[in-house]
């Protein structure tokens, strides 16, 4: 038996006391996860924070041995809030992984806080190809627009369109699909009759969708973000450019699941290239897309899927790591494969950008529904903006 001097018991009763305090902290490891949950993109943090939801619903709160909590914060779309935010969390959360990033400007506000505190930065939703490169922490989970738009210029050249004019909104991942359609479809054979942009924010469609009546191209290639894509769709319907015979081609982020629906017969035919369809006919992707509308009663889209995904990537990195944060979690991240509701992916090392099949598809009515149907597939397409 062994005696213990009062002073000695005392000492222990201290840290006794402390221990679950402790204990709470070391098996804990915390995810900060920053998303648009109010403002125009506020569609995209509640597809995101839904499929947050349905993976840790499914695949429980434990990752590495250790409890994963998940910090949710709203940034409105607003890069200093993300910024802020994403410092609050690492400095005094000490969060493992930051993620989220609804649009562009707010990933890239946030890349030197990755760099600099070495956090590895999940980008679920953002797409300009630049984002990876502004930071080596920085691992990508939704897509690219170069990749999603590369495709489709190939497309609208071999079926008969000669003569095209873009509308994009006047940001990073619209400069991408203005580009890379461009010189696709140019080197393709087809003309560019004119490049128009509008604003992200609260963008007035008529003054553009007249000019693009007035040129009369046999196509309008479209990128708007999602969210947009509705009221877009209503306005090319009222100024009646499908019955004057101007094709509408676009990436799938203006079909968006979220919305196509509510889109009306405007909606179909409409060709699209994308990554993911809540249509996509895998066992995987029925499984999910039947999860994901019990638990919310709306469809999935995109942005779920990058989510979704994300926390795939961030719970296999933790297994990997035991629980480990910094780099050896991102490295952890680097080279996964995986089956995806989307298809296969790949989360490349090199670039740690997502390489994925690309989809072309075509806005049908079945079952009384409006769906993104995949009838052509581009396989394991790397994102062309990338330099190396
Ligand atoms: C972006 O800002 O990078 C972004 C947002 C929404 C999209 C695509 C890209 O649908």
């Amino acid at each position: 038996m062994i005696h213990l001097h009062r002073r000695q018991l005392l000492t222990w009763g201290a840290a006794l006391a402390a221990m679950p305090y402790a204990k709470a902290q070391s098996d804990t490891v915390k995810i900060g996860l920053i998303l648009p949950m109010t403002g125009q993109q506020a569609s995209t943090g509640r597809q995101i924070e839904a499929a947050v939801k349905l993976w840790q619903a499914q695949h429980g709160t434990k990752a590495g041995g250790k409890t994963v909590e998940v910090i949710l914060k709203d940034d409105a779309a607003v890069p200093d809030t993300t910024r802020r935010l994403a410092q609050e969390l690492v400095v005094n959360d000490k969060v493992a992984v930051l993620a989220g990033f609804g649009i562009t400007p707010c990933a890239m506000a946030t890349a030197p806080i990755a760099t600099q505190s070495k956090t590895p930065m999940v980008v679920m939703a953002a797409a300009t190809s630049a984002i990876t490169q502004a930071s080596p922490f920085i691992v990508r989970t939704s897509f690219t627009l170069p990749q999603a738009t590369v495709g489709l210029a190939d497309w609208a050249a071999k079926n008969g369109i000669k003569k095209a004019v873009s509308l994009v909104a006047d940001y990073g991942p619209g400069f991408d699909a203005e580009k890379y359609f461009d010189s696709q479809f140019r080197l393709d054979g087809g003309q560019m009759l004119d490049k128009l942009r509008t604003p992200l924010r609260s963008p007035d469609f008529a003054p553009v969708l007249q000019k693009v009546r007035d040129l009369h191209p046999d196509a309008l290639f479209v990128f708007l973000p999602s969210g947009q894509g509705a009221q877009f769709m209503k306005q090319f319907g009222e100024r009646g450019l499908d019955k004057a015979g101007i094709r509408l081609i676009a990436t799938g982020d203006v079909t968006d699941d979220d919305q196509l629906n509510d889109m009306g017969d405007v909606a179909l035919g409409v060709i699209t290239s994308h990554h993911y369809s809540a249509a996509h006919p895998s066992a995987a992707n029925k499984q999910f897309v039947a999860a994901f509308e019990k638990a919310n009663k709306f469809r999935p889209n995109f942005m779920a899927v990058g989510g979704y995904d994300g926390m795939r990537v961030i719970y296999t990195a933790l297994n990997a790591t035991k629980g480990k944060g910094g780099q050896a979690l991102l490295d952890a991240m680097k080279g996964q494969l995986f089956e995806s509701p989307r298809g296969p992916v790949l989360i490349d090392a090199q670039t740690r950008d997502i390489v994925q099949d690309i989809y072309i598809r075509k806005v049908e009515r079945v079952n009384g529904q409006l769906w993104n149907v995949e009838f052509d597939t581009l396989k394991a397409v790397k994102d062309p903006g990338k330099t190396k």
